[in-house]
């Protein structure tokens, strides 16, 4: 009998226990191709050897030390690393563990600094119904995905307000242009703002492509130059929240660069250590990093595994190979073939409403009615049996439900490693097409 608490406790799994390129192996010699990434982690697939050496590396000569006696020659040269890289303004890495870790610190960095500049009326941060910034009860709290916030609400503090997502597909009014509505869904958080009261705003938390709760959905032209022009007016802080979207996953290595601004802090995690170590960032801006310098001169907050040796210098790696290898060019080409592929095996699909997404971050929503979009019932959990289904047939996708509200719709999230070639690009096309067909039919005659 197992002693490990799984997620679902009901699933067999099967053993990883080898990774090759793009593949996982597991215990019975079964392949699965990793069209996911596990959750748009592993952006150089499961067998890099050059991060593994560095890493090793590292772990011979010192493996952590605590930040509050030291910092580390990789924690300093990863930080210059992504500087360097970073949006325009942004100068200062706190590093982290993972994803909900970066987000958790850029809000409660976006209260300590109201509070050094003397503004402590400002006390709410603004997110958008149907994102995901974490499962900590923070991140939670500004996630606006209703069926993980459900059970947990009494903890979830009230701080957290939300506005809609840009969302064309589904939510634009008929006849509305994408650029029309972006710039509707942006006033919202103006109004949102004025609501709460003009000064008692501290940051706007957002992602720019909308991952694991959408599949892929990208705002659309000039929202977010509208979204920097409400933050700049009112004095919030804008954080993006790049944990899914970030390091390379849409053909940029900051998925910001899309959209022509500069963020206040920019939340990294999952490519960043491609998931051959635990990491994650909250990248900042000067003028941030000066007010604390200059007041108090302590960030009051802090987790032990802080700026880890071994992780940042596998983080070193990851971006040293993705240089190396020209990878954000494959990830733009295959990006481009892999959509164009998903478009024509599925664009006329009466159950495929909508194939979307940047780079190699992909997503197709399932409807059950094309021309009214009309979601399938949730209680028939069509993208888990998707998921099951590929799984089955050797592939590895990230199908999640409540895609329309966060409690109906269903849409498959593809974000294989950056590696790829068009051979996995058939395979993947191929296989999902077998899953979807086979989930459709039960759900059909169910
Ligand atoms: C956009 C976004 N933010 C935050 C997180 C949380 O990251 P982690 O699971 O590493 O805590 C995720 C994870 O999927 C994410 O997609």
């Amino acid at each position: 009998m197992s002693h490990v608490f799984p997620r679902h406790t009901k699933a067999k799994l099967a053993t990883a226990v080898a990774g090759d390129g793009p593949y996982i192996i597991d215990s019975g010699g079964k392949r699965y191709l990793d069209a996911c990434g596990g959750a748009a982690v592993s952006c150089l697939g499961h067998s890099n050897e050059v991060v593994r050496e560095a890493t090793k590396v590292q772990l011979d000569k010192l493996a952590w030390a605590h930040t509050s006696f030291f910092t580390s020659e990789p924690a300093e040269q990863l930080a210059d690393m992504l500087i360097e890289r970073a949006p325009e303004g942004i100068n200062r890495v706190y590093f982290v563990s993972g994803g909900s870790e970066a987000t958790e610190a850029a809000m409660k960095l976006s209260r300590q600094y109201f509070l050094e500049k003397d503004e402590p009326n400002r006390r709410h941060i603004i997110a958008r119904w149907q994102s995901y910034h974490g499962n900590t009860l923070g991140a939670l709290a500004a996630g606006g995905n209703r069926w993980r916030r459900k059970q947990f609400e009494p903890f979830l503090t009230a701080a957290m307000h939300h506005i809609d997502p840009c969302y064309h597909y589904r939510w634009a009014d008929a006849g509305e242009t994408p650029q029309a509505y972006g710039l509707r869904m942006a006033n919202q958080l103006e109004d949102k703002i004025i609501e709460l009261g003009e000064d008692s705003v501290a940051a706007f938390i957002v992602e720019p492509v909308v991952g694991a709760t959408l599949g892929a959905v990208a705002a659309e032209a000039g929202y977010f130059r509208r979204i920097r022009e409400i933050c700049d007016k009112y004095g919030v802080l804008l954080i993006l929240d790049e944990v899914m979207c970030g390091m390379g996953r849409c053909g940029t290595l900051f998925a910001s660069e899309a959209e022509g601004i500069a963020p206040d802090m920019v939340c990294i995690a999952k490519g960043l250590g491609a998931g051959i170590q635990p990491i994650g960032a909250t990248l900042v801006s000067a003028k941030i990093y000066s007010a604390i310098e200059q007041g108090s001169g302590f960030f009051q907050h802090g987790h032990t595994y802080l700026g880890h040796a071994a992780a940042c210098a596998a983080g070193v790696a990851v971006l040293q190979e993705m240089e190396r290898n020209s990878l954000l060019a494959n990830v733009n080409a295959m990006g481009a073939k892999l959509k164009s592929a998903l478009e024509a095996r599925f664009g006329q699909h009466p159950n495929v409403g909508d194939v979307r997404g940047r780079g190699l971050f992909l997503g197709v929503e399932l409807v059950a009615d094309k021309n009214t979009k009309a979601p399938f019932n949730p209680s028939l959990k069509l993208h888990a049996d998707i998921k099951k289904r590929a799984l089955a047939s050797g592939l590895m996708v990230y199908p999640m439900g409540g895609t329309v509200d966060g409690l109906a719709g269903d849409h498959v999230l593809i974000a294989p490693p950056f590696i790829i070639t068009e051979a996995h690009i058939e395979e993947i096309v191929e296989k999902l097409d077998i899953a979807v067909s086979g989930a459709l039919k039960a759900a059909k005659a169910a």
